[in-house]
């Protein structure tokens, strides 16, 4: 199989690595940047002898050499820099993520596609709306990174392995995510039977902030290792027929009474991209909170539009 990844900065490029290292796909990385993902797929091919895989990685500028991807995953765009929200990215991103998407289905016809680019909600929608994509073909990637952040805090937390660690995060990528802490478990013990609730309200609010933590510290850009971690799974799932049960940015169709909007919800990732949308029972705090999520969203939506 074949992946492409559009936009070869910092999570494209690292994302492209775990892929061709996990040994999942064949990559091409696409940038508009003259040169650049060439460069960085030749420096990707020279450690396959060292890291003992046989996968091509291809850099390019060009869209025709993407052609016949099962997967296309779009991380091109700009990211957060300090002190800026994820909406500030909202009117250049959707720019970019519109062009990325259209360019690349015309090549792909058949990819499943994957929208990294923040704000992720919002871009997720408008690449859904730029392919005209049956709903179970795209997808965005921010709740296996935001529940991969409230598990590393629990784990940290308690100073137990952070395998052993599941938690789900729900809800739109940002202020507004929606941490289901009753269902974070520690090897099935519930975090509730572990913890205080003034501690674990502390951990859900660390999650909240945790790419702006990141931002904080690095001042020169986002996170990246754990993000391309967190969609290599989400690829992985959809390459080896995995069905895993992973948060997913899915366009709903009137699940948890929400329509028209696309938002994190726990999704099952089999090879035909989001195999069902999973409603699971929320507390009238829970929906209310996915509520304010969805509204955010369908804001940032009309903004792009205008
Ligand atoms: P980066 O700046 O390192 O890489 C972005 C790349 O996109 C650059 O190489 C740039 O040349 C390229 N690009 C710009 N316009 C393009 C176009 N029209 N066509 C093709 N490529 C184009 O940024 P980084 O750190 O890799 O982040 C990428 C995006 O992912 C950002 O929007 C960031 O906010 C988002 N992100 C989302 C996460 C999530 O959980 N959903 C987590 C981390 C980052």
């Amino acid at each position: 199989p074949r992946v492409t990844i559009v936009g070869a900065g910092r999570v494209g490029s690292t994302l492209a690595q775990r892929i061709a290292e996990k040994n999942l796909a064949d990559v091409v990385l696409l940038d508009i940047i003259a040169g650049m993902p060439q460069g960085l797929a030749l420096d990707l091919v020279e450690a396959r002898g060292i890291e003992l895989h046989n996968r091509q990685i291809i850099g390019t500028n060009n869209y025709a050499d993407t052609s016949g991807s099962q997967i296309v995953v779009i991380t091109a765009g700009i990211p957060r820099k300090t002190g800026m929200s994820r909406d500030d990215l909202l009117k250049t991103n959707a720019k970019i993520v519109v062009e990325a998407a259209t360019n690349a289905i015309a090549h792909s016809p058949n990819a499943i596609f994957i929208v990294v680019t923040n704000p992720l909600d919002v871009m997720t929608y408008l690449a859904w709306q730029a392919t005209g994509l049956p709903r179970t073909r795209i997808m965005g990637m921010a709740g296996v990174l935001d529940s991969a952040r409230f598990e590393t805090f629990i784990a940290l937390e308690l100073g137990v392995l952070p395998a052993d660690v599941k938690a789900m995060v729900l809800g739109s990528h940002g202020d507004l995510m929606v941490p289901l802490s009753r269902y974070a478990t520690v090897n099935g013990i519930p975090i509730t039977e572990l913890l205080d609730a003034a501690t674990i309200a502390r951990l859900v609010e660390r999650t909240r902030n945790g790419g702006a933590e990141i931002v904080e510290l690095m001042q020169t850009g986002g996170a990246f290792f754990a993000p391309a971690s967190a969609t290599s799974v989400m690829v992985e799932s959809i390459l080896l027929n995995q069905s895993r049960l992973l948060p997913v940015a899915a366009y709903l169709q009137g699940e948890y009474g929400l329509e028209d909007v696309v938002i994190g919800v726990p999704c099952r990732l089999g090879c035909g991209g989001i195999e069902s949308v999973l409603e699971l029972n929320l507390t009238d705090e829970e929906r209310e909170a996915l509520d304010t999520s969805a509204q955010s969203v369908r804001k940032n939506i009309e903004r792009a539009h205008e």
